[in-house]
């Protein structure tokens, strides 16, 4: 069998910092709103350059962490709601920029539960036996469709990416061993970008009017991520047959830290146990899950459960519990 395991993880983000200190001189807000809010202190902003950029970088962190060669990657899953260009896939322009000579990749959207989604579809990819290197890769440049006149939401957001390798294995002990996606389509005017699309084109006209950007209720989409990521949480939990006790690790998409909280509490796990890097980065969309495995990946150990889960824009959400493959190298 070809049971999908996690053998490396890679991350880059930007060297730019924008504090909140940063944004109060921009728009009508301040440290103190931002930080008790979301609990975000500062985010990464990358300049000049497109996402396929920290894209190629996250991936050769990856294969000299894995002392893989690029030649070997047989499958690049990439998925972002910031590619460079709508034609053609992000994928393409990585693939070339980090010389995955024998790979096919795509990209695919699915808002912020991009990278758990994409856990699903690798590891029915890697179970499938027709592809031995996967990277899953989430990148977003947030800033790119973020409007700094809007306090709403350019608190949130922040640049990065992030990617794992996916290989397989015969052991089945290890690995994603499930995943459990969500839609309940209800959220569709409460978070989105309006134009640039095939609905409103662009013209000078809707560049005009801003909803080029990422438009958000915040206040309805909060109540919609607390439930969507603790359900899912707890879901992937009593499937596996985790508890409290056996559960090490909670790795949820970093949106807001009172969303993380309020997952934490339903799992009813220590705030030990949850990965949480949402201060230094903000939202970083599809590379907050991977970013943070690799901050954590020093303290992870070979048998950790850990569950990662996310909620985003449609609504979508969704959970994947995974066996931690290796000890720290
Ligand atoms: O990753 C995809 C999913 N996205 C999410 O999960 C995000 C979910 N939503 C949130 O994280 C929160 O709703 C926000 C952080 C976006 C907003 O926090 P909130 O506690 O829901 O605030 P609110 O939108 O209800 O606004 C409360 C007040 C309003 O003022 P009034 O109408 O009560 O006078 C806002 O105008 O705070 C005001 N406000 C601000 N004040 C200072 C909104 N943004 C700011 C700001 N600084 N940046």
């Amino acid at each position: 069998m070809n049971f999908p395991v996690i053998t490396g993880v890679g991350a880059y983000y930007p060297e730019d910092i924008l504090t909140n200190d940063d944004i109060s001189k921009m728009v009508e807000t301040n440290d103190e709103w931002i930080v008790s809010r979301t609990g975000i202190r500062e985010r990464r902003i990358l300049k000049d350059k497109p996402t396929s950029y920290m894209a190629v970088k996250a991936i050769e962190n990856l294969l000299e962490k894995t002392n893989t060669k690029p030649e070997d990657i047989d499958l690049l899953i990439l998925t972002s709601v910031t590619g460079d260009r709508p034609v053609p896939c992000t994928a393409n322009i990585v693939m070339d920029r980090a010389g995955l000579t024998n790979a096919y990749g795509f990209d695919f959207q699915a808002a912020c539960s991009g990278f758990v989604f994409g856990l699903e579809m690798a590891k029915n990819y890697c179970m499938s036996g027709r592809y031995k290197k996967i990277i899953l890769l989430g990148a977003d440049k947030m800033s790119s469709i973020t409007n700094y006149e809007d306090r709403n939401t350019c608190i949130l957001f922040g640049d990065a990416a992030g990617c794992v390798l996916i290989e397989p294995s015969e052991d089945p002990t290890y690995g994603i061993i499930d995943t459990q996606m969500h839609c309940d389509n209800s959220g569709l005017e409460n978070l989105n970008v309006k134009n640039g699309g095939s609905e409103f084109p662009l013209t000078l006209e809707t560049l005009a009017e801003n909803r080029h950007y990422i438009y958000q209720e915040g206040a309805k989409v909060f109540v919609k991520a607390v439930k969507g990521m603790a359900d899912v949480c707890v879901e992937m939990m009593e499937r596996n047959q985790i508890t409290k006790d056996t559960l090490d690790w909670i790795v949820p998409h970093q949106a807001n830290k009172r969303i993380i909280d309020a997952t934490r509490e339903r799992a009813g796990v220590d705030e030990s146990k949850v990965m949480i890097n949402i201060q230094k980065y903000g939202n970083t969309t599809n590379a907050t899950i991977p970013l943070a495995i690799w901050e954590y990946e020093g303290q992870l150990k070979k048998g950790d459960n850990l569950i990662a889960c996310a909620f985003g824009a449609g609504y979508n959400w969704g959970g994947a519990y995974i066996k931690w493959a290796y000890d720290p190298k």
